[in-house]
């Protein structure tokens, strides 16, 4: 889940306040002009309120004007249906994030081998869920693609998805598996998932998925005590909650057959794994990255895997169990 660039970039801190909606228990950015309404769970660890805090105006004029200049939008806001064409603004507008230092480069990765073959019914969830206020959550395109093709190279037949949002990861995996093939969905929000389904149904491949709503890290509790699910699974896709991907970890690989896929999402966390200490990181940013960059190490050290880590979206670490 690549859901940070379009707000931050380490060493650029964006211009805007934030605020925390006690209703809808989110958090409101305010970024040069653009509206974001954050679920709070995604950020938990920020649990009172951040006083409204301008970040420097001067720099926030200079940075608006410029980028009216540009004519771009930092976010989609895609809500009237309105398309950025402007060749720097789409990058962001898609609310995909890439490490690429060129949004010129994602750009023609997109437009030359991404979006031309990209499935009607991705493209429809990907529109969709562009239209949503918290899209910068979704899996980027490439991902998307990358998923894809990696599962029906793998030949999964049996998967799980921890963290679903409105499922065009899911969606991505639906479509690879065999007509017999599962996918065990879980997402502690199933009104998202709900926006999704209509695209996922008329796309035939509903019958493959099993949604739970809720926390997964008691559901995986429940399945490791059961033998039969042990060593079952031939793919697993963890793009949720961060701070968790270590508890995760220990019970996934139990999960996973031997020879079977974990694939973790944004182990890059939008750059900050290699941010100066003393870098302008977000809260939220810096709150995570410390578990990412746990997470990093200890894959890095774990005898019961293989690791393959990927630049692909926000970065996706591959974990192939081999004991
Ligand atoms: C980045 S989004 C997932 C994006 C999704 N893979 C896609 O392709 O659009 C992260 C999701 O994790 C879910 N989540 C957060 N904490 C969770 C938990 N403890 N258990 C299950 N899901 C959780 C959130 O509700 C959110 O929908």
């Amino acid at each position: 889940m690549p859901f940070v660039q379009a707000l931050h970039k380490p060493h650029q801190p964006r211009t805007g306040t934030i605020r925390f909606n006690q209703t809808s228990k989110s958090f409101l950015f305010n970024f040069t002009g653009s509206n974001r309404s954050i679920p709070s769970y995604i950020y938990h660890p920020l649990t009172r309120p951040i006083p409204q805090a301008p970040i420097n105006s001067s720099t926030q004029k200079g940075r608006t004007k410029k980028r009216k200049q540009r004519g771009t939008k930092i976010l989609a806001m895609a809500s009237n249906g309105e398309q950025n064409q402007t060749e720097s603004g789409r990058h962001q507008e898609v609310g995909h994030k890439s490490l690429l230092q060129s949004d010129a480069l994602y750009q023609y990765i997109l437009e030359t081998s991404v979006y031309p073959r990209e499935h009607e019914a991705m493209k429809e969830l990907r529109e969709l869920t562009a239209k949503h206020p918290w899209n910068i959550m979704t899996t980027s395109a490439d991902e998307g693609q990358f998923l894809n093709m990696l599962l029906k190279l793998i030949n999964a037949k049996n998967t799980m998805e921890i963290g679903v949002y409105t499922g065009y990861s899911l969606l991505a995996t639906a479509l690879a598996l065999p007509e017999d093939g599962k996918i065990l969905a879980m997402d502690i929000n199933k009104e998202n998932y709900e926006l999704g389904l209509p695209v996922i149904k008329k796309a035939g491949v509903a019958h493959k998925i099993e949604f739970k709503e809720g926390p997964a890290l008691p559901v995986l509790d429940e399945m490791i005590k059961d033998e039969k699910n042990l060593g079952s699974y031939d793919f697993i896709f963890v793009d949720a909650d961060k701070d968790n991907y270590l508890n995760y970890h220990k019970r996934l690989i139990e999960l996973v057959k031997v020879g079977g896929l974990i694939g973790y999402d944004n182990t890059l966390w939008n750059g900050s794994v290699v941010a100066p200490p003393d870098a302008p990181l977000r809260k939220y940013v810096r709150y995570y990255r410390d578990f990412v960059l746990e997470l990093n190490k200890a894959l890095a050290v774990d005898p019961r895997i293989e690791i393959c880590m990927l630049p692909v979206g926000d970065g996706i670490t591959l974990c192939r169990r081999i004991k």
